[in-house]
């Protein structure tokens, strides 16, 4: 009974201190304020993701503008090569038209008709199943290929990234933290990530079965993670006729060094002229590169059948490159159905994961909640410091002046005491609370 009593009384003490002068802060308490807008493999064609995806020198810009659009306080933006991803954390009401909104801004080069049709393919997503959402993207359950810690490396960037841009703050600061966490466990503990399958190994294997052999002549095109994931492979299957392009010179070195090959810069591609069998090109271009007036100046006469593989997002090879009668088009779509017999092997493991997810939910939920408390007692040392400050200077300034210099030195320390302990009350209030609604959880689980 006394502890009911003492307990109600800092739950009355804490939300009095949430709506003092000041301090009012967005206490929710839930998960509410998390929402995901997405455009993923599963809902949406990933031509169309492909068009949503925002050239890195607008990102900035762009990102920035919508955020002020929409406000909202946080945001992340993930672009791989099956989603578009955009994680915002709102305080306040949601503008109307959200989807529409955030079309207009991404793809402000797109005519109202395309915008439309990106704005009706997304998935929103709020509350606790947004945090869901998020973990289950980080532990690869929603990839293309389940079980690809790539997602990993990208979703951290991506954080980074938003973090650089003045764009995300503390709540999604301590979502990303403790999503990695759980992924990671997910790794760990389930065989989700067992004998992993890739998105570029399942290319590396389509090009072999296209006939690709070890002696067959291979341009490249880029030099980022995932070219140099497929020159891994390259490497350890002996193929050694490997020349690459790349915007930056030395990357391009690094990895045709990897394959005894050569490297040449990106603008010397017109202008090469020995014959290839396979083309494979991979960079974060957001317009074609591979147009059908390059394809002709890089084959000339020769008429032989070409392996394209193209696993950029959005497409790097044009349409009309793509259809041409010799060509044969190897894009991201076309590992959908490799894609889906690594899913059914990984099925145990997705249950087991979503299990993890299950408890890490309510985990994140509690240690959010004891955050929010954290941050919403924040101002208190600074504000009772203030309040000694004047009593000591101003309210009693006078008196002060005139007791002895032993008698003060008490006077300072006794305050100096309280000061302590005016600080400490609420805190011990909040860390009760938040111990309360522990239990109160744990006994409902
Ligand atoms: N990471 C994955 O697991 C994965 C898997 C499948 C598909 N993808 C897709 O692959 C593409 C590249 O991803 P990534 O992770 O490999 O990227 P990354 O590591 O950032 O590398 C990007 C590459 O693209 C080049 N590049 C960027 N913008 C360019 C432009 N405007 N013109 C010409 N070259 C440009 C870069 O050249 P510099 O070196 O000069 O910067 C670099 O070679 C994306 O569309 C992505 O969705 C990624």
């Amino acid at each position: 009974m006394q502890g009911l009593q003492s307990n109600d009384s800092a739950r009355l003490y804490l939300a009095i201190l949430l709506h003092t002068k000041n301090t009012v802060y967005p206490f929710r308490t839930m998960l509410d304020g998390f929402h995901v807008l997405a455009l993923t493999h599963r809902t949406a064609p990933l031509e169309l993701i492909g068009r949503a995806v925002i050239p890195a020198a607008d990102q900035a810009t762009r990102l920035s503008a919508l955020k002020a659009a929409c406000e909202w306080d946080e945001l992340l933006y993930l672009a791989t090569c099956n989603r578009v991803l955009l994680l915002y954390y709102a305080s306040g009401p949601l503008a109307p038209q959200v989807p529409e909104l955030v079309a207009a801004h991404i793809a402000p080069e797109l005519n109202e008709t395309e915008q439309a049709g990106i704005a009706a393919a997304f998935q929103h997503i709020h509350g606790a199943d947004a945090v869901r959402h998020i973990m289950e993207v980080a532990a690869s359950m929603d990839s293309l290929v389940v079980g690809e810690r790539e997602i990993i490396r990208q979703f951290r960037e991506a954080y980074n990234h938003s973090k650089a841009l003045a764009l995300s703050g503390d709540h999604i600061r301590l979502l990303v933290r403790f999503t990695i966490e759980i992924a990671k466990d997910i790794y760990t503990r389930t065989g989700i990530g067992e004998k992993a399958l890739s998105v570029v190994a399942l290319a590396f294997k389509a090009m072999q079965d296209a006939g690709i052999h070890p002696k067959s002549r291979i341009l490249m095109v880029g030099a980022g993670v995932t070219n140099a994931k497929f020159v891994q492979f390259l490497q350890r299957y002996g193929y050694r006729n490997v020349t690459v392009f790349n915007r930056s010179f030395e990357k391009a070195e690094i990895l045709a060094e990897a394959v005894e090959g050569r490297a040449f810069q990106l603008d010397e591609l017109p202008d090469y002229r020995e014959a290839f069998d396979a083309l494979v090109v991979c960079t974060g271009s957001t317009e074609a590169i591979i147009t059908p007036a390059l394809y002709q100046t890089l084959v000339g006469q020769d008429t032989a059948p070409k392996v394209l593989i193209d696993l950029s997002i959005p497409h790097n090879v044009a349409p009309e490159v793509a259809a041409l009668p010799e060509v044969q088009y190897i894009k991201i779509e076309s590992l959908r159905a490799a894609a889906d017999a690594n899913l059914a092997h990984r099925a145990r493991a997705c249950e087991e994961a979503a299990e993890i997810i299950r408890t890490g939910l309510y985990e994140f939920r509690e240690i959010w909640h004891e955050r929010q408390i954290e941050r919403s007692l924040a101002h208190i040392p600074d504000e009772v410091h203030e309040v000694k400050k004047r009593a000591m200077n101003e309210v009693f300034g006078k008196e002060l002046a005139r007791v002895d210099a032993s008698t003060l030195d008490l006077i300072e320390r006794m305050m100096g005491y309280m000061e302590k302990k005016c600080v400490a009350i609420p805190i011990k209030a909040a860390k009760q609370i938040a111990l309360q609604h522990k239990k109160e959880h744990h006994a409902k689980k």
